[in-house]
């Protein structure tokens, strides 16, 4: 029988970006520091995300900030919004910067100023028809929580989470329905950094330890974001946000098989079971035993988990990854914070990352086969060189078979059977990477003039992709 490969009439077609990578005006509006600040830009970001030690100081002496200015969409959100609209976006993915709100994290009443801006940016928005769909807390907690309490490992963050989530809830009930608490939630076991506030830990066990602890006080926070969006917002949907990678054992060796599978339980299941669930895993157990992790959870934690699950999962997708039990001797890639060894069977981005859209339809089906919650891909995409033409088009041809090949992927996912609300791809407007601060690495539709080396005017400009995305959302997926 023929499948007709169709989008819902009400997909959700955008793009998707974060506060820290496109706001800039880090110091202005009463924003309080947060740790995307103080992280300096280029390759040495990455030895910082996940290597132990860092001091979480400015050195302006002898690093740069890409973050500070990013591309100037505080100042610039209603040219950026036109462009999305011009494109027919349905949604468009924002973070809200916790320390616009409250500079500090633990100040009792919020700064004004910042939420005047996300009023205006939304009010944008709606007025273009583009839905909002909002991250909670996108890689970055207000500095002060992670030199003063330690990040996330701290039960004291529940709190002030909780107050940040209510105010934002109130502010923006009537604008905002589409919210997810933590972005790539599961990142938090292989680079604690961003998404939990602290630095890797040199000592295996103690990470893990750390890891865990402070993972177990998010999933309490993310149920009371349930609980709260939904007291306050009855038909708002609040989902979580997963990193999804797929793992492929190297070969059929079983023991190749369990490897991959015991790694895809920890790093793509661990979280979603808790939070889409409402339990902890009884895989888990083992693997706390053996690893010596034991956590403090208090009375009520389990009820809250259980009683407060989420209402979709929001996943992002750029690559598969491929692991062997014993590694030794194979070539590794590089990869979107965890990489494996080399698939002989796959290409790779300027960047290293295995390009992989077969692995987006296996994501899919597992992940609805997994939990039949409605699907949200809030992050796909290319990173990758672009070259300004003598005559100042920017041809991407790359960029346009990479998504192609991606949105089809999708298509087949809905035929088999996936509820997939939307697709924001990644980086609708070039950013500052979060994983290496370069401008370099873009995903735009949009191409800002911005660059390394510090240069640069922040002039937008239509890439390629930009009228074939247009196409894409006017056919509603039909005409690739
Ligand atoms: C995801 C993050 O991991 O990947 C984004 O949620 C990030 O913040 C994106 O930008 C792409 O990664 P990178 O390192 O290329 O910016």
């Amino acid at each position: 029988m023929k499948q007709n490969k169709k989008f819902p009439s009400d997909f959700l077609w955008g793009g998707a970006t974060a506060a820290n990578q496109i706001e800039g005006g880090f110091n202005e509006g009463g924003k309080g520091l947060n740790i995307a600040d103080v992280l300096p830009g280029g390759k040495e970001r990455l030895a910082i995300l996940t290597e132990p030690g860092f001091d979480f100081k400015l050195d302006q002496e002898r690093c740069t900030y890409p973050n500070h200015q990013a591309i100037d969409f505080y100042h610039r959100y209603q040219e950026d919004i036109a462009l999305f609209a011009e494109m027919g976006f349905k949604a468009f993915r924002l973070s809200i910067a916790w320390s616009r709100i409250f500079p500090n994290g633990d100040e009792e009443e919020p700064n004004q100023e910042g939420l005047d801006f996300y009023h205006r940016v939304f009010d944008q928005l709606l007025e273009h028809n583009i839905v909002p769909v909002v991250t909670i807390s996108h890689y970055e907690m207000p500095l002060h929580l992670v030199t003063e309490y330690g990040g996330w490992r701290n039960r004291k963050v529940i709190k002030f989470f909780e107050r940040y989530v209510e105010t934002i809830f109130t502010a923006y009930q009537d604008k905002v329905k589409y919210w997810m608490t933590f972005n790539e939630i599961n990142s938090g076991l292989v680079m604690p950094i961003m998404s939990l506030g602290f630095s890797k830990k040199a000592n295996e066990q103690e990470n893990e330890q750390s890891v865990f602890q402070a993972l177990h006080h998010q999933f309490v926070a993310s149920s009371l974001a349930v609980k709260i969006g939904h007291e306050i917002i009855p038909d708002s949907k609040i989902g979580c946000m997963i990193i999804y990678t797929p793992i492929y054992p190297y070969d059929c060796d079983p023991v190749n098989v369990l490897d991959a599978l015991e790694k895809e339980q920890v790093f793509n299941y661990f979280c979603g079971d808790v939070q889409v669930r409402g339990e902890y895993p009884t895989f888990i157990n083992r693997y706390f035993k053996e690893h010596g992790i034991a956590l403090e959870i208090e009375a009520g934690d389990l009820e809250i988990i259980k009683q407060y699950p989420v209402d979709y999962i929001a996943l992002s997708y750029y690559m598969s990854r491929t692991e062997k039990a014993d590694p030794t001797d194979l070539e590794k890639t590089a990869g979107n914070i965890m990489s494996g060894v080399k698939n002989p069977h796959l290409k790779a981005s300027d960047w290293g990352w295995e390009i992989d859209p077969v692995g987006l339809r296996i994501s899919l089906k597992a992940l609805y086969d997994r939990y039949q919650v409605p699907l949200f891909v809030v992050e796909n995409g290319l990173g990758a060189y672009d070259k300004v033409e003598q005559d100042g088009s920017i041809q991407d041809d790359y960029r346009i078979d990479y998504l192609r090949e991606h949105i089809k992927a999708m298509a087949e996912s809905i035929d088999d059977g996936v509820d997939l609300i939307g697709y924001t791809s990644w980086g609708c407007i070039d950013l500052v990477s979060a994983s290496t601060g370069e401008y370099s690495k873009r995903y735009g539709f949009i191409y800002v003039d911005q660059h390394d080396d510090g240069t640069g005017t922040l002039a937008r400009k239509k890439k390629a992709s930009f009228d074939w995305y247009k196409q894409v959302i006017e056919t509603n997926g039909e005409k690739l």
